[in-house]
């Protein structure tokens, strides 16, 4: 009798130890997620929607809720074609829905983009809640020169396929923290909520909407790859990234010589966030766009220390704007005056603290444009 409840007692042992120690989780080879990323260091949280299949060698990924909808379809020929699709506003045109085109090279194929991390290598290490749910944590943890990067999943098995090896994992959470021994920071840091996951796709995802033609990108190419696969350098961060390609570009063009390495690795990272920044700013679709310039190696508080005022200490006599008098004008919500032919373009002020002429001479200049306008036309 003792030696039967010994045997029992072992057995409970092995099995709970097998439980202990999940097999790999995988994701299958076909899905459909949302999610959210965060990037804290460049103030960003980016709502997203993917689509991926393997067999069909395609994917997809919508940004905020469909503003941008990017595809990958590698079964394109020759080497595979990438598709962006946004609403654009230029000089002439507001909100018109744009698609461009990448074709993939001999050298730079176009292929499928993961939503989902690759756990190749990730250890198992505990069972922990998340968001009210048992999970499995798996972590991985790289060194390549300077930067230590932890990557950290929190994952769940369906009831059903608790302990079943085949089923797929339902992705919950995915942490990245990058860490610079150089400098003794941390450089950089991404969060992904996923929000619905499910094995199914619906092969629609990946058709064009109908009776939409592409044209290449405009401007210079070294962006392209980005804007047309933002999700492979948003959470895919390795040392060959398009991001640093983007930053030699920049240091080429705006002739920067950093003292040492350091400076170099600081510089760095306050491009790549300003660079995350804008790219997501302008995905978003709003009113506006944003671009990189000669400022854009430098850090927030750098920023904040050239736009410095000294606050004078007598009054400067300024009058309110006399809302009263406009109380019954029907306004329209928006108006875009570059579509009037108003607008010059966006000056650069440099050392000069003078935002209020600069806003002066633009406001007379558009006032003035449009008045010489009216009396031409009369
Ligand atoms: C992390 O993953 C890589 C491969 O993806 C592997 O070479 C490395 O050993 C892993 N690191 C740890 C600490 O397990
Ligand atoms: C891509 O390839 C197609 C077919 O070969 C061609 O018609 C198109 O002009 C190319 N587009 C770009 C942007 O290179």
């Amino acid at each position: 009798m003792r030696l039967y409840i010994a045997a029992v007692l072992l057995w409970a042992v092995i099995a709970s130890e097998g439980k202990a120690v999940p097999s790999l989780p995988h994701f299958g080879s076909s899905y459909h997620v949302k999610g959210v990323i965060s990037l804290p260091y460049a103030e960003i949280k980016e709502p997203f929607q993917a689509w991926f299949d393997l067999a069909a060698k395609s994917s997809r990924i919508d940004y905020y809720h469909g503003q941008v909808s990017t595809y990958q379809l590698g079964a394109e020929p020759q080497w595979g074609v990438a598709y962006k699709i946004s609403p654009e506003t230029t000089e002439t045109e507001q909100n018109v829905m744009k698609c461009f085109q990448t074709n993939g090279t001999a050298d730079e194929a176009v292929t499928t983009q993961a939503s989902l991390p690759d756990v190749q290598g990730f250890q198992f290490l505990r069972m922990e809640y998340f968001g009210g749910s048992l999970c499995e944590v798996w972590q991985n943890v790289t060194t390549v020169g300077h930067k230590k990067n932890t990557y950290t999943l929190w994952v769940t098995h369906s009831e059903r396929g608790a302990n079943s090896k085949g089923d797929p994992a339902t992705p919950l959470h995915y942490e990245m923290m990058g860490y610079n021994t150089l400098l003794g920071s941390h450089y950089d840091k991404y969060l992904v909520d996923y929000k619905e996951f499910s094995p199914h796709v619906d092969p629609k995802a990946f058709s064009l909407p109908e009776g939409m033609s592409c044209g290449g990108f405009p401007g210079p190419g070294v962006e392209h790859h980005m804007l047309a696969n933002p999700m492979k350098d948003l959470i895919h961060t390795s040392a060959s990234g398009q991001s640093e390609h983007m930053f030699n570009h920049f240091k080429d063009k705006f002739q920067r010589q950093y003292s040492d390495e350091r400076e170099h690795e600081k510089r760095q990272h306050a491009f790549i966030h300003n660079l995350r920044y804008v790219h997501s700013t302008n995905r978003a679709g709003l009113p506006f766009s944003l671009a990189l310039n000669s400022l854009s190696d430098r850090t927030m508080s750098e920023l904040a220390t050239m736009r410095g005022r000294k606050r004078g200490k007598t009054p400067n006599r300024g009058l309110p704007f006399p809302s009263k008098l406009y109380q019954g004008v029907n306004l329209p919500e928006s108006l875009d005056w570059r579509l009037y032919g108003a607008v010059t373009p966006v000056k650069d002020q440099a050392i000069c603290g003078s935002c209020w002429s600069f806003a002066t001479t633009g406001t007379v200049e558009g006032a003035l444009f449009l008045k010489q306008r009216s009396a031409r036309t009369d």
